[in-house]
Formats: C-alpha cells, sequence, structure tokens
C-alpha cells in the first residue's frame, strides 16, 4: 500500500488512528549524527523499516554491528534490538537506499560557516544524491528535511536541485516537507516521543498524510504549516532559548554581584504566567515606551556597571528598541509622502501617558524633517498633562499641541498616509467605515485582517493574503 496515492486526511492538528493503521513505512535517514541516530532507532521502535546512510564508515560498521555511535539515554540498548530485529540496517550507499525506500529524512550537519551563517554543503550533496537515484526509480518518494536551516532554504535551494536532478514534478512523483527537529540532546529518546508537538511544513495534502504516517507513535499534536514557517519557527525557538538563558545568567548576575540572591527572585519572576512566562510581549509591534521598560533597563544596566557585571545583552535593550524606530521612520519616509496622519501618540493605546511614547518621538522626528503632520488620539488632551507627562513632552516635542487634532475624520482628511501607532478598536473601526481610503503604515498590527482594505505596509510583517 506504501506507493500508492493515500486517503486525504483531516485537517491540521491530527494523529488520527487511521494513519496508525497503515502500517510501517520503509524509511532512508540521512546522516547518523545525534538527530539522524536517535530518529532511526525511535522509528524502528515503532516498527517502521529504517536505513541509516552515512558517508561515515565508521558509523555504518557500528550501526550494521547494532552499535550506537552516539551516547544517548536508551539509544544503545534500541539500536541494538531494532538491528538484531531487522527493522534497522546502515549504509553508505546512498542510491540503494533511495530505491529501497518510500520517504527519506535528512539530518545531516549544518555547521555554522565562516561568517556565521548556516553552511549548506553537506544538504545540498544529500539532496543532489537523492535526486540523481530518483531517475533510477519510479515509485513517488517523499522527501523530509530535518536539518535545521535558514528559512526559505528548502524552496529556494533544495527543491530547485531534487527537481532538476530528479526530473520529477512536485506533488506528483515527488513530495518535499521541512519537518523541525526539537530533540534536546541528554533527553533525545524521550523528547521524540513527547516534542511540543510535530510540524510539517508543506502547504500539500497528500504530502502532509504521507509524512504524518511516520508520527504515529508520537505524542502531541501534528501542526501543518507553510514550508517557510516551518524553517523560520525552528530558528526562533534555538535563539529564544539561547535568549532566555542569557537573560537569566546576565540579570542573576547583576543582582549576585550587588549582594542580592537571584534564586529566590527569579522563582517568583517565574510564578508569573500572565505577564512574564506567557504569549504576553511576544508579538512583533511597534517599539515600546511608557514609564518603567526603558527606564529600568537602564537601571539594571547601571546597577550591572556599579559591580563590575557586564552585560551586553541587557544593554543592548534599548538599543534594538531605538532600531525598531529608525525602522518605523525609515517605512513612513519610504513612502515618499509629505502629509501625514499620525493615529495614536500615548505610549500604547488606553493610557495618555506619553513618556517615552515611541509615537511622540516618531512624530519629532517626522515633524524636524518637516513633514506636514496631524496627530489623533483619543485620550490625549494637552490641557490636561501635568507632571512628568508634561516635562517629558516639553522636552521631547514642546510643540506637539499644534499637531493634535481631536477630530479622527478631519486629521485622516489631512493624511495622503496613514500611520497607525495605536491598536485601537476604535481607530481600527474608523477607518474601515471611510470610504475615501489612504495608503497605511501599520506600527502596531491593528489593520493586518483588513489588509486588503487599504494599500498597505507592516512595520515588519507583511499584509496577511
Ligand atoms: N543535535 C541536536 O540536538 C539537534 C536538535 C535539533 C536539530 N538539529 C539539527 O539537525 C541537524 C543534524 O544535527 P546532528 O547534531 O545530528 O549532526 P551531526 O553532526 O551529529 O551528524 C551529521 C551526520 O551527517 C553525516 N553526513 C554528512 N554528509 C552526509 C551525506 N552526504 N550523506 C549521509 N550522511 C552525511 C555526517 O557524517 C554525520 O554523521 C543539524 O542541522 C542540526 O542543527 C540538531
Amino acid at each position: 500500500m506504501v506507493d500508492g496515492v493515500l486517503p486525504l486526511q483531516p485537517a491540521a492538528g491530527t494523529n488520527a488512528d487511521f494513519i496508525r493503521s497503515w502500517g510501517h513505512m520503509r524509511t532512508s535517514i540521512f546522516g547518523m549524527g545525534y538527530v539522524g541516530c536517535v530518529s532511526a532507532a525511535c522509528l524502528a521502535t515503532e516498527s517502521h523499516r529504517v536505513i541509516g546512510v552515512d558517508i561515515s564508515e565508521q558509523k555504518v560498521r557500528m550501526l550494521g554491528e547494532g552499535r550506537s555511535p552516539v551516547e544517548e539515554e536508551a539509544l544503545p540498548e534500541m539500536i541494538r534490538q531494532a538491528v538484531a530485529r531487522g527493522h534497522l540496517t546502515a549504509t553508505g550507499d546512498a542510491h540503494r537506499a533511495i530505491l529501497d525506500t518510500e520517504l527519506s529524512l535528512i539530518a545531516v550537519g549544518t555547521p555554522s560557516g565562516a561568517d556565521g551563517s548556516l553552511e549548506l554543503g553537506f544538504l545540498k550533496n544529500v539532496v543532489r544524491e537523492i535526486a540523481s537515484a530518483l531517475r533510477d526509480k519510479t515509485s513517488p518518494h517523499v522527501v523530509v528535511v530535518r536539518s535545521t536551516v535558514p528559512p526559505g532554504t528548502t524552496e529556494r535551494i533544495l527543491m530547485p536541485i531534487l527537481l532538476e536532478g530528479s526530473g520529477r514534478t512536485l506533488n506528483r512523483d515527488l513530495f518535499v516537507c521541512y519537518n523541525p527537529e526539537f530533540l534536546r540532546e541528554g533527553s533525545s529518546v524521550k523528547d521524540f516521543f513527547a516534542p511540543p508537538f510535530t510540524i510539517l511544513g508543506t502547504e500539500d495534502e497528500q504530502t502532509f498524510t504521507r509524512v504524518a504516517r511516520l508520527y504515529h507513535g508520537v505524542k502531541g499534536e501534528i501542526l501543518r504549516c507553510s514550508i517557510q514557517a516551518a524553517e523560520s519557527m525552528k530558528t526562533l525557538c534555538n535563539v529564544f532559548h539561547a535568549l532566555k538563558i542569557a537573560f537569566a545568567n546576565e540579570a542573576a548576575s547583576v543582582l549576585h554581584g550587588s549582594g542580592c540572591n537571584p534564586m529566590e527572585a527569579v522563582e517568583l519572576f517565574l510564578k508569573d504566567d500572565k505577564l512574564n512566562i506567557s504569549r504576553a510581549y511576544l508579538k512583533p509591534g511597534f517599539a515600546f515606551g511608557g514609564s518603567c521598560l526603558p527606564k529600568d533597563v537602564n537601571a539594571l544596566v547601571a546597577l550591572g556597571k556599579a559591580h563590575g557585571v557586564v552585560t551586553p545583552l541587557l544593554a543592548s535593550i534599548n538599543a534594538s528598541n531605538d532600531s525598531h524606530l529608525d525602522r518605523a521612520l525609515a517605512l513612513v519616509e519610504k513612502q515618499g509622502v509629505r502629509k501625514i496622519a499620525l493615529l495614536g501618540i500615548s505610549f500604547k493605546s488606553g493610557t495618555d501617558d506619553l513618556r517615552e511614547s515611541p509615537a511622540l518621538r516618531l512624530a519629532a522626528r517626522l515633524t524636524a524633517k518637516g513633514y506636514d503632520l496631524r496627530i489623533f488620539d483619543p485620550i490625549v488632551c494637552m490641557h490636561n498633562l501635568v507632571g512628568a507627562n508634561l516635562t517629558h513632552v516639553a522636552r521631547v516635542m514642546p510643540d506637539l499641541e499644534n499637531y493634535l487634532d481631536y477630530d479622527l475624520d478631519r486629521v485622516l482628511d489631512h493624511g495622503e498616509l496613514w500611520v497607525i501607532a495605536h491598536a485601537s478598536p476604535q481607530i481600527r473601526k474608523h477607518l474601515l467605515a471611510r470610504t475615501h481610503k489612504a495608503p497605511v503604515v501599520d506600527l502596531v498590527g491593528t489593520s493586518i485582517q483588513d489588509a486588503t482594505y487599504f494599500s498597505y505596509q507592516g512595520l515588519c510583517w507583511m499584509p496577511t493574503p
């Protein structure tokens, strides 16, 4: 049953029993390193028939003898048993492996190149080998890329090599999927069977179905997405893990250096799953501002300095935020118009706090460059501003009052470009209701779903199709 066209499967998020009922798959795995060996052993344990392929003769020989080339808990015994049962074999013959299997996982290394970008040489070599072997085979074949790659690699680099080299047609007799790997060395076998989820990057229904069969023994949801989203999210995961570790280490070092016990503070910090360990503050949007964030970042960096603790990550946070503001200014300037309607001026919607407001900084920079600006904000009223709020405005944009207009329609009529700086339902609703519309630069993501109504530019995202 393995080479025929399979029935369509339910939507993303499935791990259904009927996938299990299709039985084992003949799978070749290219690259018998940590990812490849663990995948090979786990899939063979799940009764799939696995051929491990590697250019290292030593690894192939060890696997042939039922020995694991890498050390991971439970792995040696799993490999010994899989080889003894005949569910796992190893070879250096890529051509033979392709002819004898219906699906290939690619798990070769993608090490850092001299400039920090990922080195794709191993990957391209394997893909060329697979493409060439496919010329000598008639049945359909599925290629699943598991190596970590820069976003865009599968579609822009690997697929063209595969299609040209094999002479096959995508989604007819050749199926390609990007399937990120989430295992961690040290707990890789457990992670293989219980990942956070399984992500299959493919827009093709049949490809999804074919690859999903492989994971019938794996817990959790199977999610389907575009190939680029699957590639991108893997990179985001690893970078975010690195960022979290560096943050925890730098922050704790500052506290420790200043004579406080970081562990107690960190335990409390971790208890907050509303704002700290949560989705909060992780969606792309405009720069941060307000009376607390920029100030307290500076304060922690200063505390570190006072105690001789170097904090390159913490010290770069406000600089990163400034770059985001520069990006917003550049995007507005790129539109090539002079009359601008800026919607929202306080540091976020729902408040009249202008302290460290990125919208206020943007407005000041636009007027300094001679743009003809009108500003609408549903809450900010110059006559009500007092204390530190007023002092801040006086410092950053003393003539703010000249640009504020309390009539939203008048501001919109003025603008050849509408710049949205507040994710305010009121503003969004108003924009949608208007018959005459100007191009939009969206700094906060409020109009993404309405992008078709506008000539639309997102600050660092594309409009939703
Ligand atoms: N190690 C991890 O914890 C982990 C986790 C998730 C993702 N990844 C990613 O998975 C990929 C593999 O990582 P790894 O740590 O298993 O790599 P590794 O370096 O341990 O193993 C790679 C293997 O590929 C083999 N190889 C190279 N060219 C080949 C070819 N033409 N044909 C067959 N085999 C070939 C090498 O001989 C080696 O045995 C990388 O992209 C990595 O970033 C790794």
